[in-house]
């Protein structure tokens, strides 16, 4: 099996290992970095279960990653923000309070990959506002391929609009 050296940064600490070159972002998080928030679920990035948010090498702003089908041997130089990133220390983000507070969720499994599509649409919107009468659908085109098993849908859109509709 090939290996390849990498260099990157994951929820701003720097990263620099050997990786088998096929490994997937997801077993890397998992197995050599201990970051199980990621979930993997469908494992062929149809669900958006273990999205992830990155930025490339000189880019600005945040991109849409399936951890699950992405090499890391393609992040080279990437900064990578996974679930764990979005608290600081003890304290959860707004979006995650927001999440909670309108029990968006019920099992969990795929609340990770909700959190990280909303970080994404919150990046997106702060570089590139919309009407506030667009947010229905700009939420829709966004996360309308996150699979919820539990269907708890409409609980994730009604703290999704609360937390777009007040970005300034
Ligand atoms: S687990 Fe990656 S998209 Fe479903
Ligand atoms: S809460 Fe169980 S899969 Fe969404």
């Amino acid at each position: 099996m090939n290996s390849t050296k990498i260099h990157f940064y994951v929820n701003d600490k720097a990263v620099e290992t050997h990786i088998l070159t096929e490994m997937s972002l997801a077993d890397f998080l998992h197995e050599k970095l201990g970051l199980t928030g990621t979930k993997v679920s469908c494992g062929i990035g149809i669900c958006k279960a273990c999205t992830v948010a990155v930025t490339a090498p000189g880019a600005r702003g945040l991109e849409r990653v399936q951890a699950c089908i992405m090499p890391v041997s393609a992040l080279q130089g990437y900064r990578i923000i996974t679930i764990e990133g979005l608290a600081s220390g003890n304290t959860l983000s707004p979006q995650q309070l927001t999440v909670l507070k309108n029990f968006s969720f019920q099992c969990g499994y795929c609340a990770p990959g909700f959190l990280m599509g909303i970080t994404l649409m919150i990046d997106h919107l702060k570089r590139n506002p919309i009407k506030k009468s667009d947010m229905h659908l700009f939420i829709k085109e966004n996360m309308g391929d996150h699979i919820c098993r539990c269907s708890g849908y409409n609980k994730y859109y009604e703290a999704m609009n609360e937390i777009l509709l007040k970005l300034e």
